[in-house]
C-alpha cells in the first residue's frame, strides 16, 4: 500500500482500498481499512464481521469523501426531499448495525483463533511438497478471511477432500480479466499469467473460528495421505 500510495501520490489520483477480507489486519502498525483516500468493507455473512445479510461501509479520514458517501447512500440527500446529487438507497439499517457493534467488539479475538488455526495448519502442511503456502508480508498480519493453498493437484485434491466429507471453495476460479462481464476490454488468456495461475492452483481450505483441532488434524491427514 505504501507504493500504491506514493505512485496516486505522484499522479494526483485518489486510492480506494479494499478491506472486505481484511478486517482488523494490521500492516507497519496500521490497521488495514484506513491507507486509501477511501476503504472499502464488506458484512456479508461470510466475512470475518459479517452481518445477518447484506451490507457494507466506507471508511475515510477525508471529510469530504465521508459527506458525498453520506449522500449517496441517502438518494443523493443530506436534507429530507432534496436530491443535490443522483445518489441511491444504500443505507445500513439499524437492526444490521446493531448486530455489527456487538460483532466488532469480539473481532479482534475471532480473528486470532483464525491465525492460531492458520499456524497449525502452516505447521501440518509445510513439509508437503506440492504444497505452497500464504506468504504473510514482513511487519503485517493477515486475519485469515480464507487459508487457500496453492498445488499443481487442485481439482484431484478437492475431490479427495471431498469424498473424505471435508468441503473447500476455489477463490476464485476466473479471473476478472476472463470474466464474460468484461469482454469489451478485450483481455485474452495468458496476458495476466499470474492470475490465471492462480485462479487454476488455489483451493481454501475450511478455516473459522469454532473449526475444532481434531477436526483440522483430519483435515490435513487426509491432505498428507492423498500426497503419499
Ligand atoms: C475482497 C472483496 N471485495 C469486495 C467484495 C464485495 O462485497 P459485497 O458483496 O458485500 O459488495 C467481496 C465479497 O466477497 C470481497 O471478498
Amino acid at each position: 500500500m505504501e507504493a500504491i500510495l506514493q505512485i496516486a501520490d505522484q499522479y494526483g489520483v485518489y486510492v480506494i482500498e479494499d478491506n472486505a477480507q481484511s478486517q482488523g489486519a494490521v500492516c507497519h502498525g496500521r490497521r488495514t481499512g484506513s491507507w486509501g483516500h477511501v476503504n472499502a468493507t464488506s458484512f456479508y455473512p461470510g466475512k470475518n464481521i459479517g452481518a445477518l445479510g447484506d451490507g457494507g461501509a466506507l471508511t475515510t479520514n477525508d471529510a469530504n469523501w465521508a459527506n458525498q458517501a453520506r449522500k449517496w447512500r441517502n438518494y443523493g440527500s443530506s436534507v429530507k426531499y432534496y436530491n443535490e446529487v443522483k445518489g441511491y438507497n444504500s443505507r445500513l439499517d439499524e437492526l444490521q448495525a446493531a448486530l455489527l457493534s456487538v460483532k466488532l467488539a469480539r473481532l479482534d479475538n475471532w480473528n486470532k483463533e483464525r491465525q492460531r488455526l492458520a499456524a497449525r495448519y502452516n505447521d501440518g502442511l509445510s513439509s508437503v511438497a506440492d504444497i505452497q503456502l500464504i506468504q504473510v508480508a514482513d511487519h503485517c498480519s493477515s486475519v485469515y478471511h480464507l487459508y487457500p493453498i496453492r498445488t499443481s493437484r487442485r481439482d484431484e485434491l478437492q475431490q479427495a477432500l471431498q469424498k473424505s466429507g471435508i468441503g473447500t471453495l476455489i477463490h476464485y476460479p476466473v479471473p476478472p480479466h476472463l470474466q464474460a462481464a468484461y469482454n469489451d476490454f478485450g483481455w485474452k488468456s495468458g496476458q495476466f499469467p499470474i492470475a490465471e495461475r492462480h485462479a487454476s492452483t488455489l483451493l481454501s481450505l475450511p478455516l473459522f473460528p469454532g473449526l475444532k483441532d481434531d477436526e483440522q488434524d483430519r483435515i490435513m491427514e487426509t491432505i498428507q495421505s492423498f500426497y503419499k
